[in-house]
């Protein structure tokens, strides 16, 4: 199967739909970007950077004349910035809301919130955005389709460490922000029907996989473009959220091995009730403090 018969058979106009979605102007973004207006709905970038969401519309409206785009700002790392952001999407009548932006390995620093910068853009942002437009999208049928990845599972999480900035490897630190961004989730959306889409793209090649020691990346850099999925089709399980919800603890990532082929929906390898109890407080409690 192509992408176009797999766009042919698994997807339909999204026509008077909106869909917000963070990081546009990211690798996978862009390309989600794409799809969503190429199926006719509204797009709504949130992104950090006016120049690149400016650029990225530009390119948009160039393929489709009648795209329709509305672009706001939004600084993950800086909480004041993510509030902003909320108060207007409020007024902006989204179906579906896209949880993408993220960051892996950059200098690390506390944010404004007390939490260590990729705990904050991959986790505590999402989720208070996730909280206040919930009833939004409730009341519209709409979905909250939040990107997981494989490193949610590299590690358990720490109540002595929430946000692991005591700890130093990257892979841990972001893969336990997705912990608690698709757990937290899971449970907050457990009796809220269909709402909820946890998806993932296995891996390819993006900026936030760019991440290694320039010599690794100049060797590493060609064959990994061509071993792993281009964003073109891995953002293919990112698509396929807005139109399957996902229950239990299950995701939609790609078929092989979570990592090679179309999406597919699986039952994921779930961490203890206790942890993920746990992990669902620390996250109304944050959310708690910060509203
Ligand atoms: N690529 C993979 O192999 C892979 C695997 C598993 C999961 N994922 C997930 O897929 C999603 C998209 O990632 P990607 O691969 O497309 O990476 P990417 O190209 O690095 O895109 C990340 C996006 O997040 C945005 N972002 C980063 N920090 C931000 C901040 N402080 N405030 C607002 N936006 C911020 C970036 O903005 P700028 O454009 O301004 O830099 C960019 O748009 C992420 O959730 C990632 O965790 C990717």
């Amino acid at each position: 199967m192509n992408i176009k018969k797999w766009l042919e058979k698994n997807t339909y106009s999204l026509s008077g739909k909106t869909v917000a979605i963070t990081g546009a102007t990211g690798g996978l973004g862009r390309e989600l970007s794409r799809y969503v207006v190429m199926l006719g709905a509204n797009l709504i970038t949130v992104d950090r950077n006016q120049a690149r969401s400016a650029a990225l519309e530009k390119e948009l409206v160039a393929e489709f004349p009648d795209a329709k785009i509305t672009r706001i700002l939004a600084d993950m790392e800086n909480f004041g910035s993510v509030k902003s952001a909320c108060e207007q999407m409020k007024d902006m009548s989204i179906d579906y809301l896209v949880l993408n932006a993220a960051a892996y390995s950059i200098p690390r620093k506390k944010c404004d919130t007390g939490y260590d910068n990729v705990f904050q853009i991959n986790f505590v942002s999402p989720y208070y955005i996730t909280r206040e437009l919930m009833p939004i999208l409730a009341a519209r049928k709409g979905r909250v389709i939040a990107i997981g990845s494989i490193a949610h599972n590299y590690s358990a999480t720490d109540t002595d460490d929430i946000d692991f900035s005591t700890r130093s490897r990257s892979n841990l630190v972001y893969g336990n922000s997705k912990r608690y961004l698709m757990f937290s989730l899971y449970e907050l959306m457990k009796t809220e029907e269909k709402m909820l889409s946890v998806v993932h793209p296995g891996i390819t090649f993006t900026n936030i996989t760019a991440h290694y020691p320039p010599l690794i990346f100049a060797i590493i850099k060609h064959p990994m473009k061509i071993i792993f999925m281009r964003p073109k089709k891995a953002v293919l399980s990112i698509l396929k959220g807005l139109f399957d919800h996902t229950d239990g603890y299950s995701w939609i990532g790609p078929k092989l091995f979570n990592i090679w082929g179309y999406p597919l929906k699986k039952m994921l390898k779930i961490a203890e009730k206790a942890e993920i109890d746990r992990i669902y407080q620390t996250a109304e409690s944050i959310y708690s403090k910060l509203k």
